[in-house]
């Protein structure tokens, strides 16, 4: 029988993982299938129940279940606890373990674009969610020289800034502060659901103060390029899309269910044949 896998969610019809993961499994000749799970907020604990129950091998855990999930785990892992959040659950014989692939993943994308080390650059985060944390943390433990977070609400940006233990340089501002100092950034990283399609002509802050050369980069994936990417591409700033980061944290949890490492180009390509 084929191991299962699979997302649990609300919504869920609208992912990519099974696309992914699928063609993945296939191109490794692994027998295996993943499928999604629709899981309401109060079944959340009955359904990570069932994951035990029917033997399922692996899920990834999306919206909004991926701070709650933890209670329910075995292990979480510490960069996970750290974040506050689970994406991945590796079921061995019965044991649930929790990671965190979303800040990591966010990592590996962004590194075929640096051209120094994290440790010399300055770094704006715009939004102070779930996703902010993730990547906050993800760059703090890679040493990065200074990570300033802006958001809307600027209490959530410090705790984001507060809640990590070791003092990281950075400080929180408001997005009209965020607006006057772009030019002091290196990376400038937009993880607000502003822009997200259908919303496709809508973006967070404008980029009128950043300079010619700065990386740019959004996590929103669907429009591949956002408003906030192409408003910064024509600023002669260097652009990262969002797909990277979601092609990496799907890999990282491909790696942690299967020991493999899946064809990242297959899975890019994938996304892209979808999304046009
Ligand atoms: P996720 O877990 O995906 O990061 P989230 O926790 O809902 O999602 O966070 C969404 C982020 O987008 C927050 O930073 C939010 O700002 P607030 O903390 O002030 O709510 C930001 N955001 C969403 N809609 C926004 C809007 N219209 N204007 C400014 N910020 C917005």
């Amino acid at each position: 029988m084929a191991d299962l896998y699979g997302i649990i969610g609300c919504p869920v019809g609208h992912s990519m993982s099974p696309d992914i993961h699928n063609r993945s499994f296939k191109d490794q000749k692994l027998d295996a299938v993943y499928h999604r799970f629709h899981v309401e907020k109060d079944q959340l604990g009955a359904a990570v129940n069932g994951i035990r129950a029917l033997g399922i091998k692996g899920v990834n855990v999306t919206i909004p279940h991926k701070e709650n999930v933890i209670a329910y785990l075995d292990h979480v892992d510490k960069t996970a606890a750290e974040m506050g959040a689970v994406n991945t659950i590796v079921n061995l014989d019965g044991v649930l373990t929790g990671y965190n692939t979303d800040g990591p993943g966010y990592l590996e994308s962004i590194k075929p674009f640096l051209t120094s080390p994290l440790s010399e650059m300055k770094c704006l985060i715009i939004g102070a969610g779930g996703a902010a944390r993730g990547i906050y943390t993800a760059l703090a433990h890679a040493q990065t020289g200074r990570i300033d977070v802006a958001n809307r609400t600027k209490e959530k940006a410090l705790a984001i800034i507060q809640e990590y233990d070791a003092a990281v340089p950075g400080r929180t501002l408001s997005l009209e502060e965020a607006e006057c100092h772009l030019a002091e950034y290196h990376l400038v990283i937009q993880t607000t659901s502003i822009g997200m399609s259908p919303n496709i002509n809508d973006q967070p802050i404008s980029l009128e103060n950043i300079s010619e050369g700065t990386l740019v980069s959004d996590i929103i994936y669907n429009p591949i390029k956002t408003a906030f990417i192409k408003d910064a591409e024509q600023r002669g700033c260097r652009v990262i899309p969002g797909v990277g980061m979601f092609i990496y944290q799907a890999a990282l949890s491909f790696r942690h269910w299967t020991g493999k490492m899946p064809d990242i180009q297959l899975m890019e390509s994938v996304v892209l044949e979808k999304l046009g």
